[in-house]
């Protein structure tokens, strides 16, 4: 089915979906910097949904799985992850991602975390091809939205023969893969050798989808290389906005002066607080660490900056360290 996917020039850079880190807040800051062709929500249960606004009935501005499917302004094109092992609560989550106004729906069959997995979730999706077969059938039947998936490319091995043939079939319109085994969580460097491997196994069964390669991109230089050379359409960066919402602007992550780190720093951390409801502003403190590093007296700001509890306390602090005190 033709959507916007079809429409992007190659290669196309994604913003990772990320627990935690790609809420509205951190999204807009991005967005303002140089935006990502496609932005990612954070995933969402589809049980969660369900079970909180159908069951518990609770209201949707108190609902914190609501907050994180927050569209936000200037975020176009955007896809909403979410994750569950049952076709129904797929299907439920799906028609309210298209009623909210998404432009995608994407399924997540890569999380290696525990707490997932033993919902059938995340990376265990991939030890049970019928169930994952089962959940992508339900997200197309139940909206007219691209259904996408990311995915790694193995459980404890490699074995995109097995693996990618059954997601080709039921031919979302996009997959994403992450450039590991679930094994290797993200202990080793990401093995881009692995797409070309892909790239050959989508030629031969659906050219139509379209691959998304991830892991350890740091720059779009860097992104269109590994995409060029692997035959892939398109690099998803994660880690590499940590401290760098330029990235897809085409800066590298030492580019760009500290004064102009600590504002952008001060801007998401103002944004964070707006959200409903709110988060922990203890959240920020990955950001904190990432944008407050790699000069003389990092550390010290740092260890100031973790004791913020709000933006204004955040930002007084920064003004002390600009001020020499
Ligand atoms: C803090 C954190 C949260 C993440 N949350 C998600 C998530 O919600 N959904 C998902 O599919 N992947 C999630 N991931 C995995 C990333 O999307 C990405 O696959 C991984 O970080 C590798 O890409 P990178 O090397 O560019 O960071 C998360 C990763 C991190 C570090």
């Amino acid at each position: 089915m033709h959507s916007f996917w079809q429409e992007l020039k190659k290669p196309f850079f994604v913003m990772a979906p990320m627990a935690d880190v790609t809420d509205a807040a951190f999204r807009a800051l991005v967005a303002a910097r140089g935006a990502p062709d496609v932005f990612w929500t954070e995933f969402v249960s589809a049980d969660g949904l369900y079970h909180t606004r159908e069951i518990q009935k609770m209201p949707d501005d108190e609902n914190p799985l609501m907050r994180d499917l927050i569209k936000g302004e200037g975020q176009r094109p955007i896809i909403a992850q979410i994750f569950s092992s049952k076709p129904e609560m797929i299907a439920y989550a799906v028609k309210l991602v298209a009623e909210l106004g998404f432009d995608g729906v994407d399924l997540n069959m890569g999380c290696p975390d525990r707490s997932i997995e033993k919902q059938g979730c995340g990376s265990a999706m991939i030890k049970t091809p019928e169930v994952a077969r089962a959940v992508i059938r339900a997200a197309k039947a139940a909206s007219s939205l691209p259904v996408s998936v990311k995915t790694r490319v193995g459980y404890n091995k490699e074995s995109l023969d097995e693996w990618l043939p059954v997601l080709l079939e039921e031919a979302p319109a996009v997959i994403t893969l992450h450039l590991r085994t679930r094994k290797e969580m993200s202990l080793v460097p990401a093995n881009w050798e692995f797409m070309k491997k892909a790239v050959e196994i989508r030629n031969r069964l659906n050219p139509g989808v379209l691959l998304i390669g991830n892991g350890d991109v740091t720059s779009v230089e860097q992104g269109t290389r590994l995409v060029e050379e692997s035959g892939c359409e398109g690099a998803m960066i994660g880690r590499g906005m940590f401290g760098n919402p330029w990235v897809f602007a085409g800066r590298k992550s030492d580019d760009t002066p500290l004064a102009e780190k600590l504002a952008a720093l001060i801007e998401l951390a103002h944004s964070f607080e707006k959200m409903t409801p709110p988060k922990n502003f203890s959240i920020l403190k990955k950001h904190i660490k990432a944008f407050a590093t790699g000069f003389d007296g990092a550390a010290h700001l740092r260890a100031r900056l973790m004791e913020a509890e709000s933006a204004d306390a955040l930002e007084a602090i920064i003004a002390q360290h600009n001020a020499g005190e």
